[in-house]
């Protein structure tokens, strides 16, 4: 950590706002964001450097979860403030030389946005001095098909992020959608979640009395119910 920065105020895009939008060189082309991704999902990821372990970790394995993220109708856009020549070397060694936890061979195949300038970095609020003024932080933006901002999600330079949680988010912001439902902590798939908290009395009262059919309260304002598997995967995939 730098110490003794006197921060300039950075921009901080917050849940439920539009993604700033902004053009960029990227190692698969040009790309207009978040225009060029209007009906998917996409997440928008920042990391440190090329060329570095943890962010050679994780970038191996965004892109061996690649797959799943593309049922999910979720693209992917990586950043860092390296510039292209360098993002290319990088992600050719990746693929060339490195083994690392039974993953070899690994092509990424999402766009590595080039931000020399740090002027996406900092639209993001990406840069953050007390931690790094010359490197972005590992940020996470997970944007819903209609641009708007759904979930943010920040770690350290020295900490690797964990895929599976950023696979769990997407499911379980399109599961909100989808059935109109809140998930609990923890929640995967298949595990009961949690119906809105009852509008009137009357309504609040049934379900206390398990009058309402297949929700179970443990109290008035928390009430459960199922909704298998294969409904929520059937829901959230491709979409
Ligand atoms: C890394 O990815 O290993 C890393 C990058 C910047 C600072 C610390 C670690």
């Amino acid at each position: 950590m730098e110490n003794n920065v006197n921060p300039a105020p950075v921009s901080l895009p917050r849940i439920g706002e539009k993604a700033p939008s902004f053009k960029a060189v990227t190692t698969q082309g040009p790309i207009n964001f978040p225009g060029d991704y209007e009906g998917s999902w996409v997440i928008l990821f920042s990391h440190p450097a090329d060329f570095t372990p943890v962010c050679t970790s994780e970038f191996m394995t965004f892109a061996t979860l690649e797959p799943k993220f593309s049922e999910l109708n979720c693209k992917l856009v990586g950043l860092s403030v390296d510039g292209l020549y360098s993002h290319i070397a990088w992600l050719r060694t990746i693929k060339e030389k490195i083994e690392y936890k039974g993953m070899k061979d690994v092509e990424v195949k999402f766009p590595l946005i080039e931000d020399i300038t740090m002027e996406v970095a900092k639209l993001y609020g990406m840069i953050q001095p007390g931690e790094s003024s010359t490197k972005a932080v590992r940020a996470v933006f997970v944007i819903d098909p209609k641009g708007v901002i759904r979930t943010v999600v920040y770690y350290p330079l020295s900490m690797g992020r964990n895929f599976d949680e950023l696979l769990r988010v997407v499911q379980a912001l399109k599961a909100a959608d989808e059935f109109g439902i809140a998930t609990p902590a923890d929640w995967r798939p298949g595990d009961d979640v949690i119906v809105p908290t009852a509008g009137s009395c009357g309504v609040a009262k049934d379900r206390m009395d398990g009058k309402e059919s297949g929700v179970t309260c443990h109290d008035w304002f928390f009430c459960t119910k199922k909704i298998s598997k294969d409904d929520v995967i059937k829901a959230v995939t491709k979409k």
